[in-house]
């Protein structure tokens, strides 16, 4: 593959985890996941965790991954463009998708350790967490399709792909989110 493809092929493979954290702005509201709890006198999660975000989140990117899955089977490229063969392909879609929507709950975890308000901004932690969190379940889940399309080959320009086209995806989406008023603040 050239960097290009390879490039391409990472962020198409990467879609099942980028959509949840656009999606879950859409389907938020309601019960919060940490069901109004705090710990050591703050919130566990805060109020932008919620269980209906966590899961409208996480099945959009799911159906997205189905969908993949689909099309690259009918177009038989499910090498280099697909989740491998089935019944792997959907573990995989599912710990990308499902591991996006966790990581983004770490990274609440962590912002209110630090005093750091439900939907104030820390920088990096917000761009980063549900890719990080992505990554770091699909690993555990099929290190070896982790590495056959993102480090070995050129799968590495497919990496550094998403870590420049993430930070625009998230302002974008939470622009969206505060003119919809799901979002008191546009970032
Ligand atoms: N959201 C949700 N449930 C989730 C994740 C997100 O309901 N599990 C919704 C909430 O409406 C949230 C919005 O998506 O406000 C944007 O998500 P995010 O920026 O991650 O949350 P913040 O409100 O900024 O809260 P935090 O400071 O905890 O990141
Ligand atoms: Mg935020």
């Amino acid at each position: 593959m050239s960097p290009l493809e390879a490039a391409l092929a990472g962020l198409w493979l990467m879609l099942p985890a980028l959509v949840p954290n656009s999606a879950a702005v859409l389907f938020g509201g309601g019960t919060p996941m940490d069901l109004g709890r705090s710990w050591r006198g703050k919130r566990i999660l805060g109020d932008g965790k919620t269980w209906r975000g966590f899961f409208g989140g996480a099945l959009t990117g799911f159906g997205v991954g189905s969908f993949q899955i689909i099309i690259t089977t009918m177009l038989d490229e499910q090498d280099a463009f697909g989740y491998g063969d089935l019944p792997w392909a959907v573990a995989i879609i599912a710990a990308l998708s499902f591991g996006a929507m966790t990581g983004d709950c770490v990274g609440s975890f962590i912002k209110r350790r630090l005093g750091v308000d439900r939907g104030r901004k820390a920088p990096g932690l917000d761009q980063y967490n549900f890719v990080l969190g992505a990554i770091v379940t699909v690993i555990i889940v099929s290190p070896g399709w982790f590495s056959g399309h993102y480090i070995e080959g050129n799968g590495y320009w497919g990496l550094a792909m998403f870590l420049v086209v993430v930070p625009l995806l998230h302002r974008s989406a939470n622009i969206i989110g505060y003119k919809l008023g799901k979002k008191n603040v546009p970032w």
